[in-house]
């Protein structure tokens, strides 16, 4: 596939605009197109080459992603060297697996069975939930529309960034237990994770609790149906979460890439454990000790890949101030970052498509630019 190809393929009479409203008012998603039987890949989710994922970008079969156990953890040795663990994996690829996390996996099982179900129900039923940022909870297809191509994915969206408070009635009731469940879960486990961060970053364990770091969540659900010409398309487009940190759980279909010293390197799945990013909150406050690091998700002929990740980003209504934690700066390592608050931050990098920078609005100009 050429270049040439692609700007013939989105001619210039082609209206993509039009062709996305048209798609988007069928509120059946991209589940709703693979349903129509359709086998080849609609103009308007064709990627820009450079977006495209490269056969030949191949892998460097070592390079993975750091794995974590965290059996151990009430031991002081194995807790020192978990710590250790998670401080080296955060700097150096900003993503790590966990194992032994705490989390039953009935819970894990039924959240991925519950969003299945939630996606593959009864089209009437899920259109009822079909908005774009308007409601606590709700789902569709390109959560944004300014994008380069439409993405090959349906995401069902809870939003507790604004209020901690989720009525559980407003959860679809196919997988309403299964979303408290999963939840409450990984709210737990996301607290551990952030004391072992605060232990990295050479704080006291509850530093980035007191920071509100655990108060404020947005969870999405997402659905990729098998794609039928996944080298053209994209599943979610490069990107870093607008969070302190994100907690992953996913199916075996595989398709997560993180880019890793310029190469984008294949996140595979194991099973039972759980994926930890960091996300740009946490690299801001941690004035670049901990990396926010690009990630996307290729489309897959195999499917459907379902996910669900969970940001913990901190309360937008908050009035506290963030910056770079004092303890991390010095006259050698002087802020990156200016204050800012949640609010401020979630509206800036809703303000522009996904797959532009995040934190560089907030930097302070004359300081080392962030890699
Ligand atoms: C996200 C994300 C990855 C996945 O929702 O921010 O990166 O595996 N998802 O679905
Ligand atoms: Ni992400």
């Amino acid at each position: 596939m050429s270049s040439i190809l692609t700007n013939e393929l989105q001619g210039e009479d082609y209206d993509w605009e039009k062709e996305l409203k048209a798609f988007d008012e069928t509120k059946a998603g991209t589940k709703g197109l693979v349903d129509s039987g359709i086998n080849i890949l609609p103009k308007m989710f064709i990627q820009p080459f450079d977006e495209m994922v490269q056969k030949s970008s191949i892998n460097d079969a070592n390079l993975r992603v750091p794995v974590i156990d965290l059996a151990g953890l009430d031991n002081d040795t194995d807790r020192e060297r978990i710590v250790q663990e998670v401080l080296h994996a955060s700097q150096k690829w900003g993503f790590f697996h966990v194992l032994n996390h705490g989390i039953p996996m009935d819970v894990l099982d039924g959240i991925i069975e519950g969003i299945k179900m939630f996606h593959e129900q009864d089209i009437e039923t899920k259109k009822e939930f079909y908005g774009r940022r308007k409601k606590q909870v709700e789902y569709n297809s390109n959560y944004d529309m300014r994008m380069k191509a439409a993405i090959w994915r349906d995401t069902l969206t809870v939003n507790c960034s604004y209020t901690d408070h989720l009525d559980p009635k407003l959860l679809p009731p196919i997988c309403r237990n299964a979303i408290l469940d999963h939840t409450n879960q990984v709210l737990k486990l996301g607290n551990t994770i952030l004391e072992l961060l605060s232990l990295a970053l050479g704080l006291k364990p509850d530093c980035l609790k007191e920071m509100e770091s655990d108060k404020g969540w947005t969870c999405v659900y997402h659905y990729y149906p098998p794609c039928p010409q996944p080298e053209l398309a994209l599943g979610t487009e490069k990107h870093s979460d607008s969070s302190f940190i994100t907690v992953l759980a996913q199916n075996q279909i595989g398709g997560l890439q993180v880019l890793h010293e310029n190469q984008w390197v294949d996140v595979h799945p194991i099973p039972d454990a759980l994926i930890i990013n960091i996300g740009d909150i946490l690299q801001m406050i941690s004035n670049d000790k901990l990396k926010s690091v690009l990630h996307r998700v290729r489309a897959n002929r195999d499917g459907p890949r379902i996910s669900a990740a969970l940001f913990f980003t901190g309360l937008a209504t908050s009035p506290k101030n963030y910056a770079p934690i004092k303890e991390l700066i010095s006259e050698q390592n002087p802020p990156m970052y200016r204050e800012f608050t949640i609010g401020e931050f979630i509206a800036n990098y809703f303000s522009r498509p996904l797959n532009e920078d995040r934190y560089h609005h907030f930097m302070i100009k004359d300081s080392e630019p962030s890699k």
